[in-house]
């Protein structure tokens, strides 16, 4: 599905990736973790087109993606569900829904996705009519999945959906992700909380000054040294 191999991204004179490998296979999560400034977001960037790379090769869905736009690659299967939410919030739920599929399908089918989507999201049914902005952070997360999710993706990369999130939400937003594998969706996931990220993981790499430091399944991961004293807080 996705093969990222040795990508690099600079931002002016300082190099903040150093050749990262990554793949995702079909209905994979794979967990990138990694502490602050590891580069977890600039890898996102560069996977999505959304920042330049320097250095390497993305495959994607059999194409080679590298130096495509976002957009291009966004229609090819791909998004990007950004760190920090990022709803419209004078607009409702049912208009930032909208706007998510509004350069891949018309009217008609974007409105046939939602009511597909609105299964998988039963808090957003009810506030269809909501400011997007008078939502909980949890609820505000759901809507930017469930936006990101309106075109249809592939592959869905998700960057730290359970930042600032009350415990009970941080849960339900972990069944989502559940859900959607269910649902056949590849997803790459970046987490802060590493538990968690290992449980849902099939696979994983931890980043490290922007390298990969180590990668492998989520349950050897979650049992090996580095990660249990770096991550895990476990000595
Ligand atoms: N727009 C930018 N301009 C210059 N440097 C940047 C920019 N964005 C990120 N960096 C730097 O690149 C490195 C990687 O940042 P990145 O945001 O990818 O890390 P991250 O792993 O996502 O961190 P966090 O957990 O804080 O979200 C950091 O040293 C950061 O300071
Ligand atoms: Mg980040």
């Amino acid at each position: 599905m996705l093969q990222a191999e040795g990508i690099k991204v600079r931002y002016g004179e300082i190099e903040a990736i150093h050749g990262v490998d990554l793949t995702v296979g079909e209905r994979e999560v794979v967990a990138l973790i990694g502490a602050n400034g590891a580069g977890k977001s600039t890898t996102l960037g560069a996977i999505s087109g959304l920042l330049p790379t320097t250095a390497g090769k993305i495959t994607f869905a059999g194409n080679d993606v590298t130096g495509w736009p976002a957009d291009k690659i966004s229609r090819s299967g791909m998004a990007l569900t950004p760190e920090g939410r990022r709803v419209f919030a004078q607009l409702t739920v049912a208009e930032n829904l909208m706007l998510g599929g509004a350069a891949h399908a018309g009217r008609v089918e974007r409105m046939q996705r939602q009511d597909e989507l609105l299964e998988l999201f039963p808090i957003l049914r009810a506030r269809m009519t909501q400011k997007a902005g008078n939502m909980s952070g949890g609820e505000q997360q759901m809507l930017a999945i469930a936006r990101s999710l309106m075109s249809r993706p592939k592959l869905l990369l998700l960057d730290e959906p359970s930042l600032g999130l009350a415990p009970q939400m941080i849960d339900k937003v972990f069944d989502l992700i559940g859900a959607l594998r269910k649902a056949g969706l590849s997803i790459l996931l970046v987490e802060q909380n590493v538990a968690l990220a290992l449980e849902i993981a099939d696979r994983a790499s931890v980043l490290r000054g922007g390298s990969i430091a180590l990668s492998g399944d989520a349950d050897e991961l979650a049992s090996s040294d580095l990660v249990r004293q770096a991550y895990l807080g476990v000595h």
